[in-house]
């Protein structure tokens, strides 16, 4: 480590032919710095790489059928409060979110909304895939609820 630290010192009276240990030491520092910012992705409380973005389910194709009764008011607000709004809230902040990340907040119909492509492959059901990414640990919802979900995205969810 030390003859790292006094590498830079000795820079400039090396000569011109000899570039390599310059180049060693910013590798270093690059590899540490990797370290770092890969331990901070990680930090999901859960072990390493569990949740990674592919582990998402497909959307599910859902479609909405005529004469569909689903609403936010008489559906999809009870399900978010059911099962996400204890972690995906506007209210709630810091550690609080167990992990949930920002602007995946379902305590109103428009966070639904804003990302309901994602809401649909983590946790709705239909005829392409049956999601069951989330809600993680809890109760969950029974898959007729999930099917409703993907219906009443499908249908634009309606308020
Ligand atoms: C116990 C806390 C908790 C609950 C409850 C929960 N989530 Fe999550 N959610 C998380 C965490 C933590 C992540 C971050 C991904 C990971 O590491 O698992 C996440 C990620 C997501 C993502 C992906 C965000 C992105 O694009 O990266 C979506 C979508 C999502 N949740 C939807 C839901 C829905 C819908 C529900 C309810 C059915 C729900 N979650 C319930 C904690 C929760």
């Amino acid at each position: 480590m030390n003859k790292l630290t006094n590498e830079p010192a000795n820079e400039s009276k090396e000569p011109t032919n000899a570039p390599r240990k310059p180049r060693a030491s910013r590798w270093y520092r690059t590899l540490a710095l990797g370290v770092l910012l890969l331990g901070s992705q990680m930090g999901h409380g859960d072990g390493c790489c569990a949740h990674e973005e592919e582990e998402f389910g497909d959307a599910t194709g859902s479609t909405c059928p005529q004469g569909s009764t689903l609403t936010y008011n008489n559906f999809g607000k009870a399900f978010m409060q059911s099962y996400c709004t204890r972690c995906h809230s506007s209210t709630l902040t810091g550690g609080a979110r167990n992990g949930a990340p920002a602007f995946h907040d379902f305590d109103t119909l428009e966070g639904v909304k804003a990302v309901s492509d994602h809401v649909d492959e983590a946790a709705a059901a239909g005829p392409n895939s049956v999601n069951e990414y989330m809600p993680e640990g809890g109760t969950k919802p029974s898959m007729m609820e999930r099917q409703q979900l993907g219906e009443w995205i499908a249908c634009g969810m309606p308020e």
